[in-house]
């Protein structure tokens, strides 16, 4: 694992989320109050994109069919035999940075990978 850079915290809109590809996953960012979060984009029930749903109070919204999910946990209310990926993230220098295993990033020539925040 390592951390790497996904994202400038400005790119990230304070409704909705931010679509981005690393390694093989694509990846939603939302802002939640003062805090960044990261889950995986597709939606676990039928793979709607997460990053296009809507926010309420730490949990998206699925744009297709509105099941919720815990920007935290990834854990849904409404389904609760469906989760979604979550990621640790952390803002350097207004950087957003993700963990996520070194081995799964094909090509590490534009992002910036640090070993230890
Ligand atoms: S595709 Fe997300 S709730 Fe159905």
């Amino acid at each position: 694992m390592g951390f790497h850079r996904i994202a400038a915290a400005s790119e990230i809109p304070s409704q909705g989320g931010l679509k981005v590809r690393l390694g093989r996953d694509e990846i939603a960012i939302f802002r939640d109050g003062g805090e960044y979060r990261a889950i995986n984009d597709l939606c676990p029930h039928r793979g709607a994109p997460l990053s296009e749903g809507f926010l309420e109070q730490g949990r998206v919204f699925c744009p297709w069919h509105c099941f919720d999910f815990s920007l935290c946990t990834g854990e849904s209310s409404i389904a609760p035999h469906l989760r979604v990926a979550t990621y640790v993230v952390e803002v350097r220098d207004n950087q957003i940075y993700l963990d996520y295993p070194d081995e799964l990033v094909c090509d590490n020539s534009a992002e910036e990978a640090i070993d230890e925040l």
